[in-house]
Parts: C-alpha cells; structure tokens; sequence
C-alpha cells in the first residue's frame, strides 16, 4: 500500500483561497465605495429634475355659457375654481387659499374657509380672519371662437371685471 502524506485539511490545496481574506474585504470596501459613490451621483443628478411635472396650460374651458344660469355659482370641482354669473356675466373665483394653497371650501353661508389652517374669506373672497395674506384671487374669464368659456389660472383680474356675454 502506498504511504499517503497526511496534511491538515487547511493545508490543502482545495480549500486555499485564491484571494487572501485581508485582500477580500478590501476588495468589499472597494466596491462598497464605489456603489455609494454612483448612488450619490445619481441622486444629485437627479435633482434639478421636478418630481412632479406641471400641468401643460394655464387655460381650461369651463363649457358654454349656457350651461350655467344667472344668479348661479358652479364649482368646477378638479379645477378648484367657482364660477359666477351674473346679470352683468361671468367671474372665476379661484378656490386655491392664499395662505399656503389648500383649497378653500364654500360654507352654507356663502363663505369660505381654509381647512388647513382656518383662514376665512367672506363671500366675495376678502379675508376675514388670517393667516391667508391676501383675497382669494379672481380670475381672467374669455370666450373662445367656438362659444366656450375658457378661465386662466395664471391672469388674476380685479373683482369686479366680468366676461359680459
Ligand atoms: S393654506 Fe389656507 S390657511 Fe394655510
């Protein structure tokens, strides 16, 4: 029989790492490094990009004038936006609290109030009670060629100017 040298399993060639364990976890810091490092990069990327896009327009038609009665008030609830007519024709009132931008809800009364932080706004919009800075803004009311009302968020008017149709 032959004499087989004995070794330790250690020893032995099948269980010798090929990378010494000291160089292993450098090589795990390594990567661990430069993993954060491409994370960090693309978060501030990623920055300047708006997470959530505006809405394309400031415009929005609101239907034909016939749609809407005189002496009525309608909320145009996904646009935050009452409209009034009138025997002189039609306002916008924009619903969107001054204050931080919450939306105002319409009391029996005909006032509004802030549910965010209890502003209050009488029935034409002027606040009654803080914090909101300044009146619920009216809002710029035209007529396109096909009849239809359009309102613009982005153009306040004064209280009193209505779209006489
Ligand atoms: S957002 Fe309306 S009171 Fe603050």
């Amino acid at each position: 029989m032959k004499d087989v040298e004995k070794k330790p399993l250690q020893e032995s060639e099948r269980f010798a790492s090929e990378v010494p364990r000291r160089d292993l976890l450098g090589l795990a810091a390594f990567w661990s490094f430069i993993g954060t490092g491409v994370v960090m990069v693309a978060g501030a990327l990623r920055l300047p990009m708006p997470s959530v896009f505006p809405e394309t327009g400031s415009k929005f038609r609101i239907g034909k004038p016939d749609r809407y009665a005189v002496g009525s008030s309608t909320r145009i609830s996904d646009r935050n936006v009452l409209v009034l007519r009138d025997g002189g024709g039609f306002r916008a009132l924009s619903l969107v609290c001054t204050h931080l931008g919450c939306i105002s809800q319409r009391e029996e009364s005909g006032a509004f109030v802030c549910p965010c932080h209890g502003s209050r706004f009488d029935a034409t919009g002027k606040v009654v009670e803080g914090p909101a800075p300044s009146p619920l803004r009216y809002l710029e009311v035209s007529r396109m060629p096909s009849g239809d009302l359009v309102v613009d968020r982005d153009r306040p008017v004064p209280p009193d100017r209505r779209l006489a149709v």
